[in-house]
Formats: structure tokens, sequence, C-alpha cells
């Protein structure tokens, strides 16, 4: 991965704007929030950010999904699957989360962020409760027997490197917010509570 030039974060004195994260949120009449789906690559997330995001419209809230392969057609198209990529992946998705927060949306990300250290340093982006980690649990062997994309079979027959859960590892969370099996929930169930739980908190 190419390092982008630093400059020295010494020199650089953000500016203080005047209008605050709370100013743009009233505007909206929402708590902006950042809902983060993490799991396996056929787990459910995309489709679930997606349902979720046009039910939230409908209730007249201001969303936004960030979804992994998104993001990876644009800003972060230069970015590999190796743990150093994604983790500046996941950097680079909880930093545009925490921006969009601040502009006063509720957003989802959907992406597999499968480091937990990664997932913690997202969370600290935030204040308390505005970051609400879901863990999408459909396990392994549904993930790979959905393979909506052949990127399963691509990874057994070795003709794609390191995939999350065969080649490259997943952390699962071990205190999320929030855990949704796709196998055992319907998606509009699992919208549901995902949408009761953002009204909750
Ligand atoms: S992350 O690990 O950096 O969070 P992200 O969610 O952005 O991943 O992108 C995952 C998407 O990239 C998957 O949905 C899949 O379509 C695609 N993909 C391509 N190669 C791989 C791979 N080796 N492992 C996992 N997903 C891959």
């Amino acid at each position: 991965m190419n390092k982008a030039p630093s400059i020295s974060a010494s020199r650089i004195k953000p500016y203080a704007l005047s209008l605050s994260s709370c100013a743009r949120a009233l505007l909206k009449s929402q708590r902006p929030r950042c809902l983060w789906l993490t799991g396996l690559s056929g787990a459910g997330k995309s489709t679930l950010a997606n349902a979720l995001e046009l039910q939230l419209n409908q209730l007249g809230l201001h969303t936004f999904v960030l979804d992994g392969d998104n993001l990876r057609a644009g800003l972060c198209r230069d970015l590999g699957m190796s743990a150093e990529c994604r983790r500046e992946n996941i950097r680079r998705m909880a930093q545009v989360s925490r921006l969009m927060v601040d502009a006063g949306l509720i957003v989802i990300v959907a992406a597999i962020s499968p480091f937990r250290a990664e997932r913690a340093a997202a969370r600290q982006l935030f204040a308390g409760g505005d970051f609400i980690e879901v863990y999408v649990s459909t396990p392994f062997a549904i993930c790979a027997q959905r393979d909506p994309k052949g990127l399963y079979l691509a990874a057994r027959q070795g003709r794609i490197k390191d995939f999350t859960g065969v080649d490259s590892p997943y952390e699962a969370p071990l205190n999320a917010e929030c855990e949704i099996d796709t196998q055992v929930l319907g998606m509009s169930d699992a919208c549901q509570r995902l949408s009761g739980f953002l009204v909750k908190k």
C-alpha cells in the first residue's frame, strides 16, 4: 500500500467551526449516529443496510449508507485486501462516517471490518452511544453456501487470496450492541429490530 505523504500533525491546527454538530442535527430533528454492521462476506450486511435505510427514510430520517464494496469503487479504490489495506479501508470508512455524523446524518456502515482493533478505533471517534456495533453473525457455512458473488468458490479454488474466513481472519465482536443472524431473522424483522434499537437508544 502506498503511504500518503504525511504533513507533520503538529503543524496542523483544526479550524474551529462556528456551527456545532448539535445545530446541524437540530435542523434535521434527529439524533445522528453511526450504525456499524460487521460480518462475513455474504452475511447480509449490504441487504440489511439498504433495507434499513429505506425504512428510516420513510420515517423522515436523514441517512447515508457507506458500503464497503461501493467505497472500494472510489475513495478506497487504491486498497487491496491485505491486513494493512483493510486497516486503512476501515480507518477511512470510520473517518467518513464521523464526518457524516457531524453533518447530522444517521450513517449505516456495511463492511466486513474483520479486526476488533479497527472497529474499536472507529468507536473511539464517536461520543458515547453514538456508535452502535451490529454483528451480522450469519455463520460461515451459510455465507459460503449463499456465495452471491462466487467469491467463496474462487477462494476455495485459490483464484483469490486473503479471503475473509478462508485464508484471512475474521474477529467476531465480543461486545456488540446488537447481533443479527440473517439465517434466523428475516430481513423485515431484522430492520425492525435495528430501527427500534435506534429509537430506543
Ligand atoms: S474490509 O475487510 O476491508 O472491511 P470491505 O467490506 O470493504 O472489506 O469489502 C469486502 C468486499 O470486497 C466483499 O463484499 C467482496 O465483495 C469483496 N472482496 C473481494 N476480495 C475479497 C477478499 N479477499 N475478502 C473479502 N472480500 C473480498
